[in-house]
Protein backbone atom coordinates (compact mmCIF):
# COMPACT_ATOMS: atom_id res chain seq x y z
CA UNK A 1 0.00 0.00 0.00
CA UNK A 2 1.12 3.80 -0.41
CA UNK A 3 2.55 5.48 2.24
CA UNK A 4 -0.43 7.60 4.47
CA UNK A 5 0.85 11.51 4.09
CA UNK A 6 0.84 12.15 7.93
CA UNK A 7 3.27 8.89 7.55
CA UNK A 8 5.70 10.89 5.06
CA UNK A 9 7.85 12.51 8.01
CA UNK A 10 9.61 8.78 8.91
CA UNK A 11 10.73 8.79 6.01
CA UNK A 12 12.81 11.70 5.08
CA UNK A 13 15.54 11.22 2.13
CA UNK A 14 13.80 8.32 1.33
CA UNK A 15 11.64 7.51 -1.86
CA UNK A 16 7.77 7.01 -0.93
CA UNK A 17 4.80 6.94 -3.15
CA UNK A 18 1.38 8.33 -1.93
CA UNK A 19 -2.01 8.16 -3.00
CA UNK A 20 -4.74 11.15 -2.91
CA UNK A 21 -6.62 13.68 -4.72
CA UNK A 22 -5.56 17.07 -6.19
CA UNK A 23 -6.30 19.95 -4.18
CA UNK A 24 -4.25 22.57 -6.20
CA UNK A 25 -1.87 22.89 -9.10
CA UNK A 26 0.57 25.84 -9.54
CA UNK A 27 2.65 26.19 -12.77
CA UNK A 28 6.18 28.57 -12.77
CA UNK A 29 8.03 28.71 -15.41
CA UNK A 30 10.41 25.22 -15.05
CA UNK A 31 8.80 24.31 -12.31
CA UNK A 32 4.92 22.95 -11.00
CA UNK A 33 3.62 22.32 -7.73
CA UNK A 34 1.44 19.79 -6.76
CA UNK A 35 -0.68 20.00 -3.37
CA UNK A 36 -2.20 16.53 -2.29
CA UNK A 37 -4.52 15.56 0.13
CA UNK A 38 -5.24 11.65 1.05
CA UNK A 39 -7.32 12.42 4.50
CA UNK A 40 -4.55 11.94 6.86
CA UNK A 41 -2.93 15.50 5.77
CA UNK A 42 -1.82 17.39 2.64
CA UNK A 43 1.53 17.65 1.21
CA UNK A 44 3.20 20.08 -1.37
CA UNK A 45 4.56 17.63 -4.45
CA UNK A 46 7.34 19.95 -6.63
CA UNK A 47 7.99 18.57 -9.97
CA UNK A 48 11.29 20.48 -11.73
CA UNK A 49 11.15 19.85 -15.40
CA UNK A 50 14.86 19.36 -15.60
CA UNK A 51 14.68 16.11 -12.94
CA UNK A 52 11.10 14.81 -13.62
CA UNK A 53 10.53 12.47 -16.31
CA UNK A 54 9.53 13.97 -19.62
CA UNK A 55 6.01 12.15 -18.88
CA UNK A 56 5.61 13.51 -15.64
CA UNK A 57 6.41 16.96 -16.42
CA UNK A 58 3.95 16.70 -19.06
CA UNK A 59 1.00 15.08 -17.89
CA UNK A 60 0.59 17.16 -14.57
CA UNK A 61 0.10 20.42 -16.94
CA UNK A 62 -3.37 19.43 -17.51
CA UNK A 63 -4.17 17.76 -14.06
CA UNK A 64 -7.54 18.90 -12.49
CA UNK A 65 -8.91 19.60 -9.01
CA UNK A 66 -9.59 16.45 -6.97
CA UNK A 67 -7.94 14.53 -9.90
CA UNK A 68 -6.58 10.73 -8.18
CA UNK A 69 -3.23 10.18 -8.83
CA UNK A 70 -0.34 8.46 -7.57
CA UNK A 71 3.00 10.36 -6.91
CA UNK A 72 6.17 8.94 -6.22
CA UNK A 73 9.27 11.04 -5.04
CA UNK A 74 11.67 11.49 -2.44
CA UNK A 75 10.72 12.62 0.98
CA UNK A 76 12.76 16.12 1.94
CA UNK A 77 12.38 17.98 4.94
CA UNK A 78 11.87 21.47 4.36
CA UNK A 79 10.60 24.23 6.73
CA UNK A 80 9.59 27.02 4.22
CA UNK A 81 6.50 24.43 2.39
CA UNK A 82 3.44 23.65 3.96
CA UNK A 83 3.59 20.87 6.31
CA UNK A 84 7.37 20.98 6.75
CA UNK A 85 7.81 18.51 3.70
CA UNK A 86 7.76 18.36 0.53
CA UNK A 87 8.25 15.29 -2.13
CA UNK A 88 10.07 15.93 -5.07
CA UNK A 89 7.88 13.91 -7.68
CA UNK A 90 9.54 11.08 -9.91
CA UNK A 91 6.55 9.56 -10.86
CA UNK A 92 2.78 10.07 -11.53
CA UNK A 93 -0.19 8.27 -12.52
CA UNK A 94 -3.33 9.65 -12.63
CA UNK A 95 -6.48 7.07 -11.53
CA UNK A 96 -9.01 9.05 -12.43
CA UNK A 97 -9.62 12.84 -14.14
CA UNK A 98 -12.04 14.81 -12.52
CA UNK A 99 -12.75 17.85 -15.32
CA UNK A 100 -14.92 20.90 -13.82
CA UNK A 101 -15.00 19.98 -10.30
CA UNK A 102 -17.81 21.98 -9.69
CA UNK A 103 -16.57 23.15 -5.79
CA UNK A 104 -13.80 25.58 -6.91
CA UNK A 105 -11.95 28.10 -4.14
CA UNK A 106 -14.09 30.71 -4.79
CA UNK A 107 -16.63 31.47 -2.28
CA UNK A 108 -19.98 29.02 -2.66
CA UNK A 109 -23.70 29.78 -1.31
CA UNK A 110 -24.95 27.65 1.22
CA UNK A 111 -27.74 25.98 -0.77
CA UNK A 112 -24.93 25.02 -3.24
CA UNK A 113 -22.69 23.63 -0.45
CA UNK A 114 -25.82 22.01 0.58
CA UNK A 115 -26.66 20.29 -2.58
CA UNK A 116 -22.74 19.14 -2.81
CA UNK A 117 -22.57 17.84 0.43
CA UNK A 118 -20.71 14.49 -0.81
CA UNK A 119 -18.58 16.76 -2.70
CA UNK A 120 -18.33 19.50 0.23
CA UNK A 121 -16.77 16.94 2.81
CA UNK A 122 -13.46 17.01 0.60
CA UNK A 123 -12.93 20.42 1.79
CA UNK A 124 -10.24 21.23 4.31
CA UNK A 125 -12.98 22.29 7.12
CA UNK A 126 -15.56 19.66 6.62
CA UNK A 127 -12.58 17.30 7.05
CA UNK A 128 -11.83 18.58 10.02
CA UNK A 129 -15.17 18.72 11.49
CA UNK A 130 -15.84 15.16 10.82
CA UNK A 131 -12.14 14.32 12.33
CA UNK A 132 -13.11 16.05 15.46
CA UNK A 133 -16.33 14.52 15.84
CA UNK A 134 -14.75 11.31 15.20
CA UNK A 135 -12.40 12.00 18.02
CA UNK A 136 -15.35 13.30 20.11
CA UNK A 137 -17.29 9.56 20.00
CA UNK A 138 -14.50 7.71 20.19
CA UNK A 139 -12.95 9.43 23.44
CA UNK A 140 -16.33 9.76 25.48
CA UNK A 141 -16.86 5.56 24.70
CA UNK A 142 -13.43 4.56 26.09
CA UNK A 143 -13.67 7.22 28.75
CA UNK A 144 -17.60 5.95 29.53
CA UNK A 145 -15.75 2.36 29.36
CA UNK A 146 -13.03 3.29 31.77
CA UNK A 147 -15.62 4.42 34.26
CA UNK A 148 -17.03 1.12 34.24
CA UNK A 149 -19.81 1.80 31.56
CA UNK A 150 -21.01 -1.00 28.82
CA UNK A 151 -22.47 -0.45 25.65
CA UNK A 152 -25.73 -1.57 25.07
CA UNK A 153 -27.08 -0.87 21.82
CA UNK A 154 -31.18 0.16 21.75
CA UNK A 155 -33.49 0.04 19.18
CA UNK A 156 -34.05 2.59 16.76
CA UNK A 157 -37.28 0.46 15.57
CA UNK A 158 -39.82 0.99 18.71
CA UNK A 159 -43.31 1.04 19.69
CA UNK A 160 -43.95 3.76 21.90
CA UNK A 161 -42.48 7.78 22.04
CA UNK A 162 -39.88 8.29 24.86
CA UNK A 163 -39.44 12.15 24.05
CA UNK A 164 -43.76 13.40 23.61
CA UNK A 165 -45.78 12.03 20.64
CA UNK A 166 -45.36 15.30 18.82
CA UNK A 167 -41.92 14.78 17.29
CA UNK A 168 -42.52 11.21 16.63
CA UNK A 169 -41.58 10.05 13.18
CA UNK A 170 -44.12 7.38 12.11
CA UNK A 171 -43.01 4.29 9.84
CA UNK A 172 -45.01 1.28 8.23
CA UNK A 173 -44.39 -2.18 10.60
CA UNK A 174 -45.70 -4.66 8.05
CA UNK A 175 -49.47 -4.44 9.41
CA UNK A 176 -48.93 -2.40 12.46
CA UNK A 177 -46.93 0.90 13.05
CA UNK A 178 -43.31 1.61 14.42
CA UNK A 179 -41.86 5.23 15.50
CA UNK A 180 -38.23 5.88 14.78
CA UNK A 181 -36.40 6.10 18.02
CA UNK A 182 -35.91 9.61 20.08
CA UNK A 183 -33.63 8.82 22.54
CA UNK A 184 -32.46 5.25 23.82
CA UNK A 185 -33.12 6.29 27.16
CA UNK A 186 -36.39 4.14 28.18
CA UNK A 187 -34.65 1.00 26.59
CA UNK A 188 -31.44 2.19 28.51
CA UNK A 189 -32.95 1.69 32.22
CA UNK A 190 -33.43 -1.91 31.36
CA UNK A 191 -30.26 -2.66 30.29
CA UNK A 192 -29.10 -0.44 33.33
CA UNK A 193 -31.25 -3.10 35.84
CA UNK A 194 -29.06 -5.59 33.93
CA UNK A 195 -25.38 -4.33 33.93
CA UNK A 196 -25.70 -1.52 36.65
CA UNK A 197 -23.62 0.83 34.32
CA UNK A 198 -24.26 1.15 30.65
CA UNK A 199 -24.59 3.44 27.66
CA UNK A 200 -26.15 3.43 24.39
CA UNK A 201 -24.80 5.47 21.51
CA UNK A 202 -27.00 5.98 18.17
CA UNK A 203 -29.31 7.81 15.79
CA UNK A 204 -32.20 9.72 16.88
CA UNK A 205 -34.92 11.06 15.52
CA UNK A 206 -37.16 13.91 16.17
CA UNK A 207 -40.06 15.25 13.92
CA UNK A 208 -39.95 18.60 15.00
CA UNK A 209 -40.86 21.43 12.49
CA UNK A 210 -37.78 23.63 14.04
CA UNK A 211 -35.62 25.61 11.44
CA UNK A 212 -32.80 26.92 13.49
CA UNK A 213 -29.35 26.64 13.83
CA UNK A 214 -29.73 23.79 16.38
CA UNK A 215 -32.16 21.20 15.15
CA UNK A 216 -32.01 18.21 12.86
CA UNK A 217 -34.61 15.65 12.74
CA UNK A 218 -31.58 13.04 13.03
CA UNK A 219 -29.01 13.43 15.78
CA UNK A 220 -26.71 11.23 17.27
CA UNK A 221 -26.67 10.74 20.84
CA UNK A 222 -24.99 9.24 23.25
CA UNK A 223 -26.95 8.29 26.48
CA UNK A 224 -25.13 6.91 29.92
CA UNK A 225 -27.46 5.35 32.40
CA UNK A 226 -26.58 4.46 35.92
CA UNK A 227 -28.48 2.52 38.26
CA UNK A 228 -28.60 3.57 42.25
CA UNK A 229 -28.02 6.82 40.94
CA UNK A 230 -29.01 10.27 41.48
CA UNK A 231 -29.24 14.01 39.84
CA UNK A 232 -26.20 15.14 41.52
CA UNK A 233 -24.71 11.68 40.33
CA UNK A 234 -26.05 12.64 36.59
CA UNK A 235 -24.08 16.43 36.79
CA UNK A 236 -20.92 14.94 38.04
CA UNK A 237 -20.44 12.19 35.25
CA UNK A 238 -21.52 14.92 32.98
CA UNK A 239 -19.17 17.60 34.09
CA UNK A 240 -16.29 14.81 34.22
CA UNK A 241 -16.79 13.80 30.55
CA UNK A 242 -16.95 17.22 29.33
CA UNK A 243 -13.74 18.16 30.93
CA UNK A 244 -11.91 15.28 30.54
CA UNK A 245 -13.05 15.69 26.49
CA UNK A 246 -12.13 19.69 26.31
CA UNK A 247 -8.95 18.73 27.68
CA UNK A 248 -8.46 16.23 25.67
CA UNK A 249 -9.15 18.10 22.66
CA UNK A 250 -7.12 20.68 23.02
CA UNK A 251 -4.07 18.31 22.93
CA UNK A 252 -4.93 16.22 20.45
CA UNK A 253 -7.02 18.14 17.84
CA UNK A 254 -4.99 21.41 18.23
CA UNK A 255 -4.29 21.49 14.59
CA UNK A 256 -7.78 21.06 13.56
CA UNK A 257 -9.28 23.55 15.70
CA UNK A 258 -6.80 26.04 14.43
CA UNK A 259 -7.88 25.15 11.03
CA UNK A 260 -11.30 25.78 12.29
CA UNK A 261 -10.06 29.14 13.70
CA UNK A 262 -11.20 28.03 17.07
CA UNK A 263 -9.36 30.11 19.76
CA UNK A 264 -8.37 27.31 22.72
CA UNK A 265 -9.25 30.28 24.83
CA UNK A 266 -12.62 30.03 24.30
CA UNK A 267 -12.60 26.71 25.95
CA UNK A 268 -9.84 26.93 28.26
CA UNK A 269 -11.91 27.71 30.83
CA UNK A 270 -14.55 24.61 30.46
CA UNK A 271 -11.52 22.27 30.89
CA UNK A 272 -10.98 22.88 34.31
CA UNK A 273 -14.54 21.91 35.23
CA UNK A 274 -16.40 24.08 38.14
CA UNK A 275 -19.31 23.98 36.20
CA UNK A 276 -22.46 26.46 37.93
CA UNK A 277 -25.48 24.12 39.08
CA UNK A 278 -28.71 26.58 39.06
CA UNK A 279 -31.69 25.31 39.63
CA UNK A 280 -34.66 26.78 37.47
CA UNK A 281 -35.98 29.12 39.76
CA UNK A 282 -32.26 30.57 40.05
CA UNK A 283 -31.77 30.49 36.03
CA UNK A 284 -35.39 32.60 35.98
CA UNK A 285 -33.92 35.34 37.83
CA UNK A 286 -30.46 35.37 35.70
CA UNK A 287 -32.67 35.43 32.27
CA UNK A 288 -34.90 38.35 33.59
CA UNK A 289 -32.08 40.30 34.67
CA UNK A 290 -30.69 39.99 31.24
CA UNK A 291 -34.15 41.03 30.33
CA UNK A 292 -35.13 37.48 28.90
CA UNK A 293 -38.38 36.64 31.64
CA UNK A 294 -40.34 34.09 31.19
CA UNK A 295 -43.49 32.78 33.12
CA UNK A 296 -42.47 30.10 36.03
CA UNK A 297 -43.52 27.10 34.59
CA UNK A 298 -42.21 27.76 31.05
CA UNK A 299 -39.78 26.27 29.66
CA UNK A 300 -36.82 28.19 28.51
CA UNK A 301 -36.37 29.03 24.77
CA UNK A 302 -33.12 30.05 23.11
CA UNK A 303 -32.84 33.64 24.20
CA UNK A 304 -33.15 32.74 27.98
CA UNK A 305 -30.87 29.87 27.46
CA UNK A 306 -28.26 32.10 25.81
CA UNK A 307 -28.82 34.76 28.22
CA UNK A 308 -28.18 32.52 31.26
CA UNK A 309 -25.49 31.30 29.68
CA UNK A 310 -23.89 34.27 28.69
CA UNK A 311 -23.30 34.63 32.75
CA UNK A 312 -20.52 32.39 32.72
CA UNK A 313 -17.94 31.40 30.51
CA UNK A 314 -17.99 27.48 30.94
CA UNK A 315 -21.06 25.22 30.56
CA UNK A 316 -23.88 25.58 33.29
CA UNK A 317 -26.33 23.54 34.54
CA UNK A 318 -29.72 24.33 35.23
CA UNK A 319 -31.81 21.50 37.03
CA UNK A 320 -35.54 20.98 38.86
CA UNK A 321 -37.13 22.79 36.14
CA UNK A 322 -41.55 22.11 36.35
CA UNK A 323 -42.71 19.31 35.96
CA UNK A 324 -45.14 20.27 33.48
CA UNK A 325 -42.78 21.28 31.26
CA UNK A 326 -40.73 17.89 31.13
CA UNK A 327 -41.38 14.30 29.92
CA UNK A 328 -43.55 11.38 31.72
CA UNK A 329 -40.72 9.89 33.48
CA UNK A 330 -39.25 12.31 35.10
CA UNK A 331 -39.10 11.87 39.23
CA UNK A 332 -40.44 14.44 40.92
CA UNK A 333 -38.87 16.45 43.38
CA UNK A 334 -40.28 14.90 46.83
CA UNK A 335 -39.87 17.90 48.62
CA UNK A 336 -41.24 20.11 46.04
CA UNK A 337 -43.34 17.79 43.39
CA UNK A 338 -44.17 20.78 41.12
CA UNK A 339 -39.85 20.46 40.36
CA UNK A 340 -38.76 17.62 38.60
CA UNK A 341 -35.14 16.03 39.39
CA UNK A 342 -34.00 17.07 35.53
CA UNK A 343 -31.37 18.98 34.60
CA UNK A 344 -30.30 20.76 31.10
CA UNK A 345 -26.43 21.35 30.22
CA UNK A 346 -26.16 24.79 28.85
CA UNK A 347 -22.71 25.52 27.04
CA UNK A 348 -21.65 28.96 26.92
CA UNK A 349 -21.37 31.11 23.79
CA UNK A 350 -25.09 31.01 22.68
CA UNK A 351 -24.53 27.35 22.08
CA UNK A 352 -27.42 26.59 24.22
CA UNK A 353 -28.84 23.33 25.78
CA UNK A 354 -26.02 20.02 24.61
CA UNK A 355 -27.08 17.41 27.50
CA UNK A 356 -30.69 17.19 29.13
CA UNK A 357 -31.13 14.09 31.55
CA UNK A 358 -31.84 13.58 34.87
CA UNK A 359 -33.57 11.01 37.98
CA UNK A 360 -36.15 8.63 36.78
CA UNK A 361 -39.73 7.79 38.97
CA UNK A 362 -39.24 4.93 39.97
CA UNK A 363 -41.92 4.15 41.53
CA UNK A 364 -44.70 2.02 39.71
CA UNK A 365 -47.48 3.16 40.99
CA UNK A 366 -46.38 7.30 40.19
CA UNK A 367 -45.04 6.25 36.76
CA UNK A 368 -48.71 4.87 35.88
CA UNK A 369 -49.97 7.98 37.02
CA UNK A 370 -47.50 9.57 34.80
CA UNK A 371 -48.94 7.88 31.84
CA UNK A 372 -52.37 8.46 32.17
CA UNK A 373 -51.86 12.41 32.79
CA UNK A 374 -49.88 12.22 29.68
CA UNK A 375 -52.39 10.38 27.67
CA UNK A 376 -49.71 7.95 26.73
CA UNK A 377 -50.85 4.05 26.13
CA UNK A 378 -50.12 1.87 29.63
CA UNK A 379 -49.98 -1.33 27.10
CA UNK A 380 -46.88 -0.24 25.07
CA UNK A 381 -45.35 0.85 28.18
CA UNK A 382 -45.90 -2.58 30.20
CA UNK A 383 -42.22 -3.50 29.65
CA UNK A 384 -41.11 0.10 31.25
CA UNK A 385 -43.50 -0.35 34.33
CA UNK A 386 -42.29 -3.92 34.70
CA UNK A 387 -38.50 -2.36 35.55
CA UNK A 388 -40.62 -0.64 38.48
CA UNK A 389 -42.10 -3.90 39.61
CA UNK A 390 -39.14 -5.58 40.15
CA UNK A 391 -36.27 -4.91 41.76
CA UNK A 392 -36.30 -0.88 41.45
CA UNK A 393 -34.14 1.20 42.36
CA UNK A 394 -33.47 5.03 41.76
CA UNK A 395 -31.67 5.41 38.63
CA UNK A 396 -30.53 8.47 36.12
CA UNK A 397 -28.90 9.14 33.25
CA UNK A 398 -28.36 11.87 30.27
CA UNK A 399 -28.54 12.53 26.83
CA UNK A 400 -25.58 13.83 24.90
CA UNK A 401 -26.44 15.60 21.71
CA UNK A 402 -22.92 14.63 19.69
CA UNK A 403 -23.85 17.79 16.64
CA UNK A 404 -24.62 20.55 19.27
CA UNK A 405 -21.28 19.37 21.34
CA UNK A 406 -19.50 19.76 18.33
CA UNK A 407 -20.79 22.90 17.24
CA UNK A 408 -19.85 24.33 20.51
CA UNK A 409 -16.46 22.93 20.62
CA UNK A 410 -15.20 23.96 17.01
CA UNK A 411 -17.41 27.27 16.96
CA UNK A 412 -19.48 26.49 14.15
CA UNK A 413 -22.68 28.98 13.08
CA UNK A 414 -24.94 25.72 12.33
CA UNK A 415 -25.26 22.18 12.97
CA UNK A 416 -25.03 21.36 9.75
CA UNK A 417 -21.83 21.27 9.24
CA UNK A 418 -21.33 18.71 12.26
CA UNK A 419 -22.72 15.29 10.75
CA UNK A 420 -21.64 13.94 7.49
CA UNK A 421 -25.26 14.24 5.70
CA UNK A 422 -27.89 16.15 7.85
CA UNK A 423 -31.48 16.05 7.70
CA UNK A 424 -33.29 19.31 8.02
CA UNK A 425 -36.42 20.16 8.05
CA UNK A 426 -36.63 21.18 4.18
CA UNK A 427 -33.76 18.75 3.30
CA UNK A 428 -32.92 15.37 2.61
CA UNK A 429 -30.74 15.26 -0.20
CA UNK A 430 -28.30 13.82 -0.55
O1 LIG B 1 -33.19 16.75 26.19
P1 LIG B 1 -33.41 15.59 25.28
O2 LIG B 1 -34.67 15.56 24.49
O3 LIG B 1 -33.25 14.32 26.21
C1 LIG B 1 -33.59 13.03 25.91
O4 LIG B 1 -33.91 12.61 24.83
C2 LIG B 1 -33.38 12.08 27.06
N1 LIG B 1 -34.25 10.92 26.88
C3 LIG B 1 -31.92 11.68 27.11
C4 LIG B 1 -31.60 10.80 28.30
O5 LIG B 1 -31.84 11.22 29.42
N2 LIG B 1 -31.04 9.64 28.05
O6 LIG B 1 -32.20 15.51 24.26
C5 LIG B 1 -30.90 15.36 24.73
C6 LIG B 1 -29.93 16.14 23.83
C7 LIG B 1 -30.15 17.63 23.81
O7 LIG B 1 -29.53 18.25 24.91
C8 LIG B 1 -29.48 18.02 22.51
O8 LIG B 1 -28.06 18.09 22.66
C9 LIG B 1 -29.81 16.85 21.64
O9 LIG B 1 -30.09 15.75 22.47
N3 LIG B 1 -30.97 17.15 20.79
C10 LIG B 1 -30.89 17.56 19.50
N4 LIG B 1 -29.83 17.80 18.72
C11 LIG B 1 -30.07 18.21 17.45
N5 LIG B 1 -31.30 18.35 16.93
C12 LIG B 1 -32.40 18.12 17.69
N6 LIG B 1 -33.62 18.25 17.16
C13 LIG B 1 -32.22 17.71 19.05
N7 LIG B 1 -33.05 17.37 20.05
C14 LIG B 1 -32.27 17.04 21.10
Amino acid sequence: MATRISELAQLSGQQATIQGWLVSLRKGGKIRFLVVRDGSGVVQAVVREEQAPRQVWEQCADLSQEASIEVSGLVRLDQRAPGGLELVVNGLSVIANSADYPITPKEHGVDFLMDNRHLWLRSSRQAAILRIRSQIELFLQVELGRRGFVRVDSPILTPSACEGTTTLFETAYFEDKAYLSQSGQLYNEAAAAALGRVYCFGPTFRAEKSKTRRHLMEFWMLEPEMAFASLDDVMDLEEGLITALVRHLLAEASADLALLERSPQALAAAAEGGFARLSYDQALEVAAQAGQPVAWGEDFGSPQETAIAAAFDRPVFVHRYPTACKAFYMQPDLERPEVCLSVDLLAPEGYGEIAGGGQRIHDFALLQERLAQQQLPEDAYRWYLDLRQWGSQPHAGFGLGIERTLSWLCGLDHVRETIPFPRLLTRLYP
